[in-house]
């Protein structure tokens, strides 16, 4: 065992500026894990709560139904279309870094663990990028 680490009474929150990649692999892991679970209960909820038990074949076919008035409600707002581009920011993120940390867990890439991490980062930046003018488009931005 290592020597125990002194936090002293109050945590220092200001140590993140000496975080390493690895630190920040880990602390990134965590936090999109868990805002994933978050996220799937909120979607059982609201995609739960808006499927009456008896649904209407004629305002399912006018989309006037709840769950098409649900889901229309959500995306007509701005916020909503925002978290979606971060939610697909954490997904991305989780399953490539998840990708590389089962693949280490194999043996493969042990060396170059940063470099990893780094791709992955960048991987998720990209396809973040890109999927801004699809959440995003003109007509739902208010400026
Ligand atoms: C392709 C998809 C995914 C991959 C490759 C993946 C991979 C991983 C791996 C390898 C770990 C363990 C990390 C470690 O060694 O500490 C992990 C942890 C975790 N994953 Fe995933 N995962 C995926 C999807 C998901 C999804 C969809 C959710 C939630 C709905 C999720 C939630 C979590 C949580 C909560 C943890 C534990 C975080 C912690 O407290 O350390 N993962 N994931």
């Amino acid at each position: 065992m290592g020597a125990p680490y002194d936090r002293g009474l109050i945590e220092d929150f200001g140590r993140f500026r000496y975080f390493s990649a690895g630190m920040w692999a880990w602390v990134l892991h965590k936090v999109t894990g868990w805002v994933l679970i978050g996220y799937l209960f909120a979607h059982i909820a609201v995609l739960s709560t808006a499927i009456p038990a008896a649904s209407d074949p004629e305002a399912i076919a006018a989309g006037t139904d709840l769950y098409t008035r649900t889901i229309q409600g959500l995306e007509g707002i701005f916020l909503v279309r925002v978290l979606e581009v971060g939610l697909l920011a954490a997904a991305v993120f989780h399953m490539t870094n998840g990708i590389r940390l089962l693949l280490v867990d194999l043996g493969i890439g042990l060396e170059r663990e940063a470099e990893g991490f780094y791709v992955s980062v960048a991987v998720t930046a990209v396809i973040t990028v890109l999927s801004i003018p699809v959440f995003l488009p003109p007509e739902v931005v208010p400026w």
